[in-house]
């Protein structure tokens, strides 16, 4: 009877700590769940002094993690270090040596889960990664598993911690973007690179990740369209505002008569909806089944314990089957192998949306009506249009306009022609509307 299961931990960081924590503090209540004894044998960290800071004496601390992977007593490898270099190097090396795999690191998953998940079930080993997409919300297992009966239509999620909390620290309290941003490093949300989460890529890492799950899709990062807030202006936070709109980071992806979206960018959710109140580092994750309809899950999706919380979880999933070698019966992607089909994912040119579209334009009689002129000339209609005159120089306006669903390339065309006209003062910023209504 295998009772004890031992765990190889790669990294002593933030998450790293936290799950060594959970793993000591509820050992019983997870002892109670598995029938389990499961503890953290070994530890690779480089940094000898924090390591020591992290486990006890009983733990053995590899300076070098590729030992670790080789260690024969070691059942499950967590691999923590994040990244794509070493840590793609680590956890094939701990697959070659049969090694259950989990991780927090959806940038791997993101850029090498299919050859990783083919070199898994190559050596009937599982690769979990719940702690990648959404932190503590358990996400992956509610889609993959929870939500298994229903054809998934979409999933509209903010997903990142970091740059939830600077939007909301920027419109509730006022900081400017760059203090915001470092009060959310000192929390321990922020990546090692932190413009990973600022441009989006962070984001990008994980809605890559769900709609592979959700559509039965190979997992492909090239082909999600990524805009991150680092150009989003506080003037457009509050002119959302008095439309009745919030501004997030949204990541969503669209399965719509096969045709595939996967984007991230700030998007414009109107204030009623519970997702547009999702402040501070919190997410949430909309999931969008035929059968279920709309379902919606909360949570930290970021920091120690939360995190911690999910790839504990799977370790204890991992030791509930290792003995019965059934460690594989849920697909690694959620569909069977030769199931996972390419569809055609949009580029973003050719998705459908409502706009919010800023123009700055000469304070000139005459210049509305040019605006809607073109407009009129595409046959689009405006749902709003609002006209604020700027405090600093009143030769100069904000034309802010609304538009209905309309696709994106005709959108261009339109404020390329707007862009062209006299009064134009500036480029057009433009944003997408999600309504979230069905
Ligand atoms: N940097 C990420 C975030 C951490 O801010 O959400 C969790 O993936």
């Amino acid at each position: 009877m295998q009772n004890k299961i031992n765990v190889g931990l790669i990294g002593a960081g933030t998450v790293g700590g936290g799950t060594y924590k959970i793993l000591k503090e509820n050992f019983l209540e997870i002892f109670r769940k598995t029938g389990k004894e499961i503890t953290i044998f070994a530890l690779a960290e480089k940094d000898l002094k924090r390591a020591k800071e992290v486990v006890d004496a009983k733990t053995i601390i590899y300076e070098d993690a590729f030992d670790l992977v080789q260690d024969k007593n070691i059942h499950i490898v967590v691999e923590l270090i994040g990244g794509t270099g070493i840590s793609k190097d680590l956890v094939e090396e701990a697959i070659k040596n049969n090694k259950h795999i989990v991780t927090a690191n959806k940038a791997l998953i993101a850029m090498h889960g299919e050859e990783l998940v083919s070199l898994a079930n190559k050596h009937n080993v599982n690769l979990s990664y719940e702690a990648a997409v959404a932190g503590g919300i358990p996400i992956i297992k509610s889609t993959r598993e929870g939500l298994a009966a229903n054809k998934i239509e979409w999933i509209v999620g903010i997903l990142n911690g970091t740059t939830n909390y600077i939007l909301t620290e920027m419109k509730e309290n006022n900081l400017t973007f760059d203090v915001a941003l470092k009060q959310a490093q000192e929390l321990g949300f922020a990546e090692a690179d932190p413009t990973f989460d600022i441009e989006g890529v962070d984001a990008g890492h994980k809605i890559t990740i769900l709609a592979s799950i959700a559509f039965g899709i190979p997992i492909n990062f090239k082909a999600t369209h990524i805009e991150g807030i680092s150009n989003l202006e506080q003037k457009d936070i509050m002119y959302a505002e008095e439309l009745g709109y919030k501004i997030k980071l949204l990541g969503i992806t669209k399965c719509i008569n096969d045709l595939v979206e996967q984007r991230v960018h700030p998007t414009l959710i109107p204030k009623s909806r519970l997702v547009a109140n999702v402040d501070g580092a919190m997410n949430a994750v909309l999931v969008h089944g035929d059968k279920v309809g709309p379902t919606l899950y909360y949570g930290a999706g970021a920091g120690s314990e939360p995190t911690a919380s999910s790839v504990v979880a799977d370790i204890i999933d991992l030791a509930r089957n290792i003995e019965s070698n059934n460690t594989n019966s849920i697909p690694i992607l959620g569909f069977i192998k030769n199931e996972i089909k390419a569809k055609k994912i949009l580029s973003i040119e050719d998705i459908t949306s409502e706009f919010y579209i800023r123009l700055s334009m000469k304070n000139e009689s005459g210049v509305l009506a040019k605006i809607t002129q073109v407009f009129s000339e595409h046959s689009i209609s405006i749902d709003a249009m609002v006209q604020k005159e700027i405090q600093e120089d009143d030769e100069v306006v904000d034309i802010i306009l609304v538009t209905s669903n309309m696709i994106e390339k005709e959108m261009n065309k339109i404020i390329d022609e707007i862009e062209a006209l006299p009064e134009n003062i500036d480029k057009a910023v433009k944003l997408r509307i999600e309504q979230l209504n069905s």
